[in-house]
């Protein structure tokens, strides 16, 4: 049997992406091993997750350095120290020095709440309603210098409902969030996806003409 993909989540909040990722390692559904949990917060429910996962865990606090590059400098240290092939921003909320992220592109993912190139950056459940767009949506992307600019992966896409607020949406959107990340990562662990620089994505060789759909619990193309 091949290895298992090592990966690594960096989660700056609650952790539920990551709670979601374990889920489906602990089903079978989805095979990968987990070396390590990084966050920005100490009070980070991520941690309590991964230590409760028995996945070692490391905070860094951005105080203790006198530069964001210098910051990201290490924490890169410390996942290219954990063995990780691949990276798994899930909900990490830093913007990363691009020089810093650069050995990484191609092997590192985000997740982000909207239909990206729509409202990369935060407040984007508002952003939707405000619109009034009549859909609203997840986007998983492999992570370049740009903020939530890289090419993207894979989206869910949900219908706004009337009468929905920021918190209704966002709970809604939370549970194909909760589908999303770990199909895509189980295509990574695969091997079937790859970065097609500078702004494409490959699926078995092929390149995606549109981000993968997730329709129940499946991608399609
Ligand atoms: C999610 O909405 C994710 O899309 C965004 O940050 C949130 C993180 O939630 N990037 P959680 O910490 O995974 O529960």
């Amino acid at each position: 049997m091949p290895s298992p993909l090592r990966i690594a989540v960096l989660a700056s909040g609650r952790g539920s992406n990551l709670q979601a990722l374990i889920a489906a390692r602990d089903a079978g559904e989805l095979p990968v091993e987990f070396v390590a949990v990084g966050s920005d917060k100490a009070s980070a429910g991520a941690l309590e997750l991964a230590k409760r996962a028995g996945i070692p865990s490391f905070v860094l606090n951005p105080r203790d350095f006198p530069t964001r590059r210098d910051y990201d400098f290490e924490l890169f240290a410390r996942l290219n120290a954990s063995g990780a092939d691949l990276l798994v921003l899930a909900g990490f909320m830093r913007i990363i020095d691009g020089d810093a992220l650069k050995p990484w592109v191609g092997r590192m993912i985000n997740i982000h709440p909207s239909l990206l190139p729509k409202y990369r950056g935060l407040h984007t459940h508002r952003r939707a309603l405000e619109a009034g767009d009549s859909e609203h949506g997840v986007s998983v992307h492999y992570v370049t210098a740009e903020l939530d600019g890289g090419p993207v992966i894979a989206q869910a896409r949900i219908d706004v409902l009337a009468g929905d607020d920021e918190h209704s949406l966002a709970q809604r959107l939370l549970v194909q969030e909760h589908r999303l990340l770990p199909a895509v990562t189980r295509l990574i662990a695969a091997g079937r996806l790859a970065l097609a620089a500078p702004d494409g994505v490959e699926l078995d060789g092929q390149r995606l003409a549109a981000p993968l759909r997730l329709s129940g619990h499946t991608l399609t193309r």
